[in-house]
């Protein structure tokens, strides 16, 4: 087989060198530059990673033009259908889905990981009450990394297969004492007898009075659906800002609880996983159908910063195949738990109405995942500061994936970008 290499000449001096073009199973062939320095003394720029792969995964592929997403292989819409997110975990951090005796294996542990040192909660109660569930998370998680410090051995891969599990089974145990501590309720235990996602809603909202539980130990299973399928969704999504983050922390061999905690840390911004909250801020303040041109022109405008919160995304130009599945979700949950939402019915408009117009058309603005997340949230009683959380939830499967993967690499290097210097010549004093 013939390698293909493409050359690169630099115009000025003539010079000229070739490079090999990599090709992945599917997607986009990538020119290998890192010779590209020792051949013709230059670096690459490109802020915000528009052309830049910065490793090779067999985790998650996105086809932005077609709007593909596919974990492993499997299509997102097949695997929302017919998994539940604790099986997609599997898939992801496996590499393969498991059979039945290997899930209930996964699943038993995950429990048996769930439970938080008891230590933990005078750390949860130093928090202020008003401390944003975030902030707490970057915390808390980050932590993790002082109660499992010492029998830690990265060169072991059994040890590392447990800091995953560990980590994808504490998460939404933290996530849930992080509400309850803001709400001042006393922490619920996880329990052995309840799926992953019936413990997060039984630790969010076990109290008589609420309505996902009832005397009988009843969880509603339409809130379980569309639990389990809102953290499939968001469980991975190839490398992303967060992903990318946990890669990078984790290239200079940092426990993994701290790489995780940098991974909350870059999730919480309103451009990434932030958004699910901004959208839901955003359709408060837009409030009536009328007013809808009003901030579309806000959006267009280059002089606001204010951005249809929702829409657009660096990989999909075409639409996201997540987003169809919300949508049609939505229209499920509202009719079966709370009868109607007017957001819900502002936020179909506000599609309608961006998609017609022009500026979304030439920019290729549709919306993504979370144009619809946070309307479903909110018809489970989540509060909507806790809407990022439940994003971390979810994509902590996705991290420890890339982790373990990136892990088992052999001939590991420090990520470590260059730079265009813009700044003074040498100068004395
Ligand atoms: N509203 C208005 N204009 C927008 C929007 C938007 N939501 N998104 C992009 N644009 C415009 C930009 O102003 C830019 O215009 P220009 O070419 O005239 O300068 C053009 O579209 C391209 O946008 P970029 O910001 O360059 O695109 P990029 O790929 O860097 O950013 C991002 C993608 C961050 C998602 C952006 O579309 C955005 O801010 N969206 C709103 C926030 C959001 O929903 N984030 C969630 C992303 S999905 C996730 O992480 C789960």
């Amino acid at each position: 087989m013939t390698q293909e290499t493409l050359s690169i000449r630099n115009n000025s001096t003539g010079e000229e060198a070739d490079f090999d073009l990599l090709k992945g199973t599917i997607g986009t062939p990538v020119i290998d530059v890192s010779s590209l320095n020792k051949k013709m003394g230059l670096f690459t720029y490109d802020p915000g990673f528009m052309s830049t792969s910065s490793c090779k995964s067999a985790i998650t592929y996105i086809d932005g033009e077609q709007g593909i997403l596919l974990y492993r292989g499997y299509p997102i819409d097949q695997l929302a259908e017919k998994c539940s997110f604790l099986e997609v975990a599997y898939l992801l951090m496996n590499g393969d889905l498991a059979n039945t005796q290997q899930q209930q294996h996964f699943e038993h542990e995950i429990g048996q990981h769930a439970m938080l040192h008891e230590a933990m909660r005078s750390f949860i109660d130093g928090f202020h009450y008003d401390a944003h569930p975030m902030a707490m998370m970057v915390g808390i998680v980050g932590s993790l990394s002082a109660f499992y410090h010492s029998e830690l051995d990265m060169n072991d891969p059994e040890h590392r297969r447990i800091s995953a599990m560990r980590l994808l089974a504490k998460m939404p145990v933290m996530a849930a004492a992080c509400y309850r501590h803001s709400i001042g309720y006393p922490f619920v235990y996880p329990r052995a007898d309840l799926s992953y996602c019936e413990n997060f809603l039984n630790m969010m909202f076990s109290l008589p009075s609420q309505k996902y539980i009832d005397k009988d130990n009843y969880i509603d299973p339409v809130a379980v659906k569309a639990l389990n399928l809102l953290f499939i969704l968001h469980a991975d999504h190839e490398q992303n800002a967060s992903t990318s983050t946990v890669r990078l922390a984790s290239s200079t061999g940092a426990n993994p609880y701290a790489c995780i905690a940098a991974g909350i840390g870059a999730l919480w911004g309103p451009a990434h996983g932030g958004a699910n909250e901004a959208v839901l801020s955003m359709l408060e303040e837009i409030g009536t159908v009328d007013r809808i041109p009003e901030f579309i022109e806000k959006a267009k405008d280059k002089n606001d910063p204010f951005r249809l919160m929702g829409f657009g995304h660096r990989v999909y130009k075409n639409f996201d195949p997540r987003a169809t599945i919300i949508r049609k979700a939505c229209h499920e949950v509202l009719e079966s738990m709370s009868g109607s939402d007017p957001l819900f019915d502002l936020a179909l408009e506000l599609e309608q109405y961006a998609l017609k117009d022009d500026y979304f058309i030439e920019k290729k603005l549709y919306p993504n995942v979370d144009f619809y997340s946070g309307i479903i949230y909110k018809a489970l009683n989540i509060p909507v500061d806790m809407f990022t959380v439940m994003f971390t939830i979810a994509r902590t499967s996705g991290w420890v994936s890339h982790w373990l993967e990136m892990m088992a690499e052999s001939g590991q290097r420090i990520s470590r970008p260059r730079q265009i210097y813009t700044g003074n010549e040498l100068r004395h004093l």
